[in-house]
């Protein structure tokens, strides 16, 4: 496994990192046996993959339970990555959607909201550090940008949970550039985690130019385009109730086919260095240009000891342009 900084924290996390989104349950069809689950968090901690994503939302604190259990023996081993802003104990800030316990529905009967004012970060990291059975957090991230409250003053709060030793680092999510700018203006930014891989690369046109020019860490989310880009999910596959792939045009059957019939043209490349075309999804995404981590969902050991390989090969400049190349020239309908 390679390792690189967050920002200038000075805390060296693995180029890939588990994400624990799906271990929650929410939008991904029902929470993950939790003996399963903390196998899978326990077999990338023991292989080196020491940076743990997770966040309040994955499951309303499910995921960060499961964490905690699965850390409470090998804390110091980990860099623990979670987030603050999607409320769900009052309304205020942003409104970002209605949901039911198990996905986003118009009818749902819980409002979640955007809101970073000061004293709801502080609320949300003491919630936190409970269900993550820890008295600090590596990395802290603002989950969704909340538009009603200043970023210096969201910033300003990170700073004094720095100062208190409740986190190690800060970071945003789902940002646009003029966001990222501003909080790196009103303090230190470490990190900023998009949605970023070979399926969504919106971010190679201003973020990654400018988190790389700030040496920040950048954190490509859904790397795997949430299980696509592995080339296992064939037209047969069906997914569980409250999944959020289900409603995803992503998943037909029509652009399963597509993204497969690009995955298959890069099997040379993947044959070269005798990975898996999931792995080499991964080694792409860290070569990129800023990109500094993937963090890669899993939800079983399995899935984990396969995402390490995407860790440790190395593509060279020829691999790189043959992918591009593929890439660039892969059906223009593809999602
Ligand atoms: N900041 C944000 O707003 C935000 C948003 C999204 C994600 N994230 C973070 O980024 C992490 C990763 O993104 P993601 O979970 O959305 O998507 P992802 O990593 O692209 O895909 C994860 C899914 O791919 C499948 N998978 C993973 N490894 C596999 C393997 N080796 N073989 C076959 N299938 C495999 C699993 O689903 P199945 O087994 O069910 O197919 C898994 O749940 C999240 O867990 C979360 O920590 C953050």
């Amino acid at each position: 496994m390679k390792y690189r900084k967050l920002g200038k924290s000075g805390i060296e996390a693995s180029v890939v990192g588990f994400g624990s989104w799906a271990i929650g349950g929410w939008m991904w069809g029902g929470i993950t046996d939790e003996r399963q689950a903390i196998g899978a968090i326990h077999a990338a901690i023991d292989s080196g993959m020491n940076l743990i994503d997770t966040a309040p939302m994955y499951g309303f604190g499910a995921s960060e339970k499961t964490v905690g259990k699965a850390i409470s023996d090998r804390r110091d081993k980990v860099v623990l990555a979670t987030k603050c802003g999607l409320i769900w104990h009052e309304e205020r800030g942003d409104f970002h959607c209605f949901t039911d316990e198990k996905h986003p529905s118009k009818d749902g009967k819980i409002k979640i909201s955007r809101c970073l004012a000061p004293d709801v970060i502080r609320y949300e990291v003491e919630e936190s550090l409970k269900r993550l059975k820890t008295d600090y957090i590596d990395l802290l991230q603002t989950h969704w940008q909340d538009t009603t409250t200043p970023i210096s003053e969201t910033m300003e709060t990170l700073l004094r949970l720095k100062e208190e030793g409740k986190i190690r680092a800060i970071g945003c999510c789902n940002a646009d550039l003029n966001q990222i700018r501003h909080y790196d203006a009103t303090g230190e930014l470490d990190s900023d985690q998009e949605l970023y891989s070979i399926l969504d690369r919106g971010p190679e046109k201003e973020i990654l130019p400018y988190t790389s020019q700030q040496n920040m860490a950048f954190l490509a989310y859904s790397s795997l385009g949430q299980g696509l880009l592995t080339g296992k999910i064939g037209p047969e596959r069906v997914f569980n109730d409250g999944d959020q792939r289900n409603l995803k045009p992503r998943f037909s059957v029509k652009n399963r086919q597509r993204v497969q019939k690009m995955l298959e043209s890069f099997r040379p490349v993947a044959e070269k260095h005798g990975v898996s075309l999931g792995q080499l999804a991964i080694g792409w995404t860290v070569s990129q240009k800023g990109c500094t981590h993937a963090l890669v969902g899993a939800r079983s050991a399995n899935q984990v000891q396969e995402n390490i390989g995407g860790g440790t090969i190395t593509l060279d400049r020829e691999d790189l342009q043959t992918m591009n190349t593929i890439i660039n020239s892969a059906d223009e309908d593809i999602l």
